[in-house]
Order: C-alpha cells, then structure tokens, then sequence
C-alpha cells in the first residue's frame, strides 16, 4: 500500500551579527556590491531558520520525525553556535565563508544532513520579512 508523503517543518530563530563583503575586494567595489551590508563592524538580524522534513508519516506515532529531536539537533548544531554571535568571527565552522542567507542555508543543511538523512528536504532562511534563501541539497 502506498504512503502519503508529507513535509513538516519546525521554525527556529536566533539573533546575530554579520558583514558582507569580498577579502579579495577593495572596499569600493564591496561597497557597490554590499552597500551597507559591508558595514565594517557589522550589522543585525533576527534570523528565522526553517527545517523541512519529508516524507511517510510512521504508522505508529503519524509522524515523520518527532519535531522535539529535530528542534533539539537544530538548535545545538545551528542555534547555539549562532545566537548573539557575528556570524564572520565568532563560529568556526563558518570561518571564512561570506555570510550571506545563501552562504548560510547551504552550511545549516551541511550540520544537519549527518542527522537527519533522506529526510532533510529543505533548509529556509531568513533574514528579515522581505528577503529569505531556501536550499534543498542540490548541486551543478
Ligand atoms: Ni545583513
């Protein structure tokens, strides 16, 4: 008998600082690309990461992941490491990785992946309400 397959997704959210910008750029042309996200000292977000889990639910508990583990591995492998942090200094695994929401989704899928599988199907986030980057794991 074929299963309905279903996506669930818990939201998380941390604060955190960041600047955008190239190292191998001259500040001019950081600035014309960043603009004031090349702030020297940074600036804020309210981040709101979203992880999305697919597939059957388990006959026996109707779930396909129990949203308490995945709450519990999202925010040791992503929020603790990124809350109240500049997201540029203060997390080694994102050393030297320009911190943009693009940058960010793809290196939040890369510490869940290990946990979650198959089942990882899309990671989301979002920086503020009118801008946000989703990555499902796929490659060039
Ligand atoms: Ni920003």
């Amino acid at each position: 008998m074929s299963k309905p397959i279903v996506e669930i997704t818990r939201v998380l959210t941390f604060a955190a600082s960041h600047r955008l910008y190239n190292p191998d750029w001259e500040n001019e042309r950081n600035d014309e690309v960043f603009g004031k996200c090349n702030n020297f000292y940074g600036h804020g977000h309210d981040y709101d990461v979203r992880v999305t889990l697919r597939g059957p639910a388990d006959p026996e508990t109707g779930m396909v992941v129990n949203l308490n583990i995945v709450d519990k591995i999202t925010r040791e492998e992503i929020v603790e490491p990124c809350d109240h942090k500049h997201l540029n200094h203060d997390v080694e695994w994102l050393r030297g990785i320009n911190p943009t929401t693009e940058n960010l989704a793809v290196a939040f899928w890369d510490r869940l992946k290990p946990h979650f599988g198959e089942k990882l199907h899309e990671i989301r986030v979002q920086e503020n309400p009118r801008n946000w980057c989703t990555y499902r794991g796929e490659k060039e």
